[in-house]
């Protein structure tokens, strides 16, 4: 489809003259912008396959079983129109999940790989065939997962403990061609669901719209989308196609593995939700998440897809960065002024500035004249850098990269076999494909050589592939991939691909010793296992602010837990106050970085006023406060998959007034943060779950406790943001902050104690040496303390688990205590045989202010039981 003004509209979005236009005219522009299709997104009529796909007739399929194995089901789905044969596989999975898969045995479409990092354990099942007046009707029963699957028209009804959870092919929108470059579709039906979550990436709301009333349907095709517009189903960086259907009592989702262009279409019912995945080409396999609850949807999908890897702690620090930091004097300066205004930092950043002419794998000889000197004086600092690499290749010749992936045919080709050419950053370009396992090795090595420096990690951005001056900045669906496979077949992975090849080429440089750090701008469904992802180009508004939130929460749910946006918006200068939200909201955004465009006026937070200084300070302040309760629970992502950020829903899913709530979120279970996203904004509406039996603590006054009945509207100043601490809760946290993340390691912890209702609370520490792949062979500690009968008691998780270091604790303030005490009992299994424990037991005194209780100076080491208790008859229970 032609787009007279594309190339004008390319060149218009890069230019900076653009930027500033855009800024300084606002909401006028936007009409401009719109008359000139300035970001022209294809409309699902506009593409050939999905305008005939999304208006289609139902289709005629049905199934011939023909063996069933211990786990599978196999058979030849025979289009009855044209009579085609195809290949049909159910398999049942562990876990409450199970797959379809079809594929044309002659003419085999791509399916995708390494989505998934393993074959999923399959499960076995019982398999019952009624014969009906037409057809059969198949009984498949696993787990107590029970498919009743028609062969004639075919369909399937999934149940599970007795309930309708899915439909699949309800409606007959089936489709599957023998033509291999044909798209496939497929609909299917929550019949429990009440909203639908899921399909990142858009700048959408949490619980997705009904798209068949006039709306375009969720389109998931990866394309660079600078300044994008909120509140819509335009495609944008990356794409996770993973739908929920949120139920009550029953939830369950769809995991529709396809790399091409997808669009899918949500009909909210009267019973139900309806929807339908059309890809354009591809194999047809989607994986069924039975649930029962969100929760076990979610973690169904991830133990599919994998987790994120345990990040090093530095990188749940505070990160800066800005298109324009021109030298590496620049570089030092600003960490300087940040070290010297106590903004804690820990990592700078540096964008394509840092090129010898956008040449990736360079310095620019003249401005960064000696990389290591710099890199040295940061980690002196204690600090991190991160470099960008683009997965486009200037063509030059005499530049090794380029002339190394020319001769051995690296990059993408055209149809006729020739390297893909066009316009990028450094200008006449190629782009390194890696689907090809040779290419994606040569990458590893260049990563592995250019990032010899272990304090520098990598940003990968433009890699969707973000192509200039032609249609939406996307790459010819003809170009041709390895195996000849192409593009239009792989597109959504590619940018997964590049994270691939610098993950290992990460590890490799460190011989497997040094956790990566790598951030990713495209993604798609399993990205999670290789890099963190930030929402691209997003604007200084407060729209984007506001967005931001449901954006993250969303790919959370998906898999991608270590999700951020630019503080303070990319383009656009923010306003003082928007700024100073935006830290606030950020300081709980999972990936922390402030970025900016280079035609935005300067903003580190050094530059402003007093006051405004005091603010940012106090949020990052906040974040480094918390770290150990951030690591913590990226921890417990990686070992049980659940996502360190969640939607209100995700815990309280019988709540149904949290359903559409995406303005405010759960960092675990147990801090819920409602950022301020309103301009001059004097009172918050805030939403505090979980009943009358809930207590929710205020982080700026603990005295003020608040119980989960809802809705409560709360006074805020530029210097408050509404965040709560759940009552039964125990939050590590540091009571010094510091320049950097490093130099706050060995600092010991304070945890604070929430009690409950009942005067119980429990929570969980993590720590280990917070860089290294020791914590594979067990070298950390992972504690559980709770607080009961009036004692506070550690426990070790794991005991395999064996760090050699301590982790102290140094302080516990207990909150929400319904006696007053002035002493406490203090006993530890350290040094002691256990019948000694009584004897040496030591008593502290206890600071008692109002309802809060606070112990100093215990000096305990965590590795070693203890309990430390509200009266003298001190015992251990075991
Ligand atoms: C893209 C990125 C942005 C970066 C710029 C220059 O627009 O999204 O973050 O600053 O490219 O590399």
């Amino acid at each position: 489809m032609s787009n007279p003004f594309s190339k004008f509209i390319r060149q218009f979005n890069r230019t900076e003259m653009n930027l500033k236009f855009i800024c300084l005219t606002g909401g006028l522009t936007i009409l401009l912008i719109t008359a000139v299709k300035c970001w022209y997104s294809y409309k699902c009529k506009e593409l050939k396959f999905c305008d005939k796909l999304r208006n289609r007739a139902p289709s005629n399929y049905t199934l011939k079983v023909s063996s069933k194995l211990n786990c599978s089901l196999i058979g030849k789905l025979v289009n009855r129109d044209t009579d085609k044969h195809f290949d049909f596989f159910l398999t049942a999975l562990a876990g409450g999940k199970f797959s379809i898969y079809i594929n044309d045995p002659i003419n085999l479409r791509y399916q995708v790989n390494d989505s998934l990092p393993e074959m999923p354990l399959e499960t076995d099942m019982t398999v019952n065939v009624n014969m009906l007046d037409v057809g059969e009707l198949v009984i498949i029963e696993f787990e107590d997962i029970k498919i009743y699957l028609s062969t004639d028209p075919f369909n399937l009804t999934v149940y599970r403990e007795g309930q309708e959870i899915v439909k699949i092919n309800p409606r007959q929108l089936l489709t599957f061609e023998e033509d291999p470059e044909a798209p496939v579709a497929l609909d299917f039906n929550f019949p429990q669901a009440l909203r639908a979550y899921g399909l990142p990436e858009h700048a959408e709301r949490l619980a997705l719209r009904t798209t068949t009333n006039g709306s375009e349907p969720y389109r998931l095709y990866n394309i660079d989308r600078y300044g994008y517009e909120v509140n819509s189903t335009q495609a944008l960086y990356g794409s996770v196609p993973v739908l929920f259907g949120l139920g009550v009592n029953m939830t369950a989702g769809v995991f529709w593995l396809n790399s091409a262009q997808t669009f899918v279409d949500i009909t909210h019912k009267k019973t139900g939700i309806d929807s339908y995945f059309i890809s354009e080409t591809g194999a047809l396999e989607a994986f069924i998440l039975t649930g029962p609850s969100l929760r076990d949807c979610v973690k169904q999908y991830i133990n599919l897809t994998g987790v994120a890897p345990l990040p090093q702690m530095f990188a749940l620090g505070h990160h800066q960065s800005r298109y324009s930091y021109m030298s590496q004097k620049e570089v030092l300066e600003v960490c300087n002024k940040f070290d010297e205004n106590k903004f804690p930092l820990d990592v700078i950043w540096m964008d394509i500035d840092y090129t010898d002419k956008n040449k990736y794998f360079t310095w620019d000889p003249k401005t960064f004249p000696n990389p290591s000197s710099m890199l040295n004086a940061l980690n002196k600092q204690g600090r991190k850098a991160v470099v960008i690499i683009d997965p486009h290749i200037k063509r030059e010749k005499g530049y090794s990269v380029f002339d190394e992936c020319e001769s051995k045919e690296y990059f993408v080709k055209n149809p006729s076999g020739t390297s893909f050419k066009a316009s990028c950053w450094p200008g006449l370009s190629s782009w390194i494909d890696f689907f090809n396992p040779e290419a994606l090795n040569y990458y590893s090595a260049l990563i592995a050589d250019f990032a010899k420096s272990n304090n520098l990690h990598i940003w990968n951005d433009m890699n969707e592939p973000s192509v200039f001056e032609v249609q939406e900045q996307a790459m010819d669906g003809n170009c041709i991939h390895y195996e000849g496979w192409k593009h239009r077949d792989v597109h959504n992975q590619y940018g997964f691909y590049q994270t691939v090849g610098t993950y290992q080429g990460l590890i490799d440089r460190s011989n497997d010793e040094i956790r990566p750090f790598i951030l990713t701008r495209s993604f798609f469904a399993g990205s999670q296992r290789y890099a963190a992802h930030w929402t691209g180009d997003n604007v200084a508004s407060w729209e984007h602010l506001k967005y931001s939130i449901p954006m993250m929460l969303t790919e959370a749910l998906c898999g991608l837990s270590f999700v951020g946006a630019d503080v303070g918006g990319f383009s656009c200068n923010p306003t003082e106050e928007l700024l100073q939200r935006w830290y606030q909201a950020g300081a709980w955004y999972p990936f922390f970085r402030a970025h900016s465009a280079v035609s935005t006026k300067r903003r580190e937070p050094y530059l402003f006023n007093d006051k405004i200084q005091q603010r940012i300070r106090k949020s990052l302040q906040q974040r480094y406060k918390h770290l150990t309760y951030w690591y913590t629970m990226f921890w417990e992502h990686y070992l049980i998959g659940e996502p360190v950020i969640r939607p209100l829903s995700y815990e309280y899913s019988d709540d149904i007034n949290t359903y559409d709530i995406d303005n405010e979120f759960l960092v675990g279970s147990d801090i819920l943060v409602h950022p301020v996203t309103e301009k001059m904004a004097k009172n918050v509406t805030v939403y505090l779950p979980g009943g009358e039996n809930e207590l929710w603590y205020e982080i700026d006054n603990f005295n003020e406790t608040y119980t989960g009945l809802g809705i409560k509207n709360l006074p805020v100043t530029l210097d408050t943001v509404p965040v709560f601490y759940r009552g039964g809760s125990i939050i590590p946290v540091k009571q010094t902050v510091r320049n950097t993340s490093v130099y706050m390691k060995d600092d010991p912890i304070t945890l604070l104690v929430f009690l409950d209702k009942y005067n119980y609370a429990k929570g969980t520490v993590y720590d280990d040496d917070q860089v290294s792949f020791d914590y594979l062979s067990n070298k950390y500690t992972y504690v559980r303390f709770t607080f009961y009968n009036n004692s506070l008691r550690n426990e070790i998780i794991d005991d395999e688990a064996s760090y050699d270091q301590a982790t102290i604790l140094n302080s516990v303030i207990f909150y929400g205590l319904k006696t007053t005490v002035s002493q406490v009992s203090v006993a530890t299994k350290k040094s002691v045989p256990e019948e000694d424990l009584v004897k040496n037991m030591y008593t502290r005194n206890v600071t008692v202010n109002k309802n809060r209780a606070t112990i100093d100076n215990l000096n305990l080491d965590i590795r070693h039981q203890f309990v430390i208790r509200f009266d003298e008859n001190i015992t251990f229970l075991e």
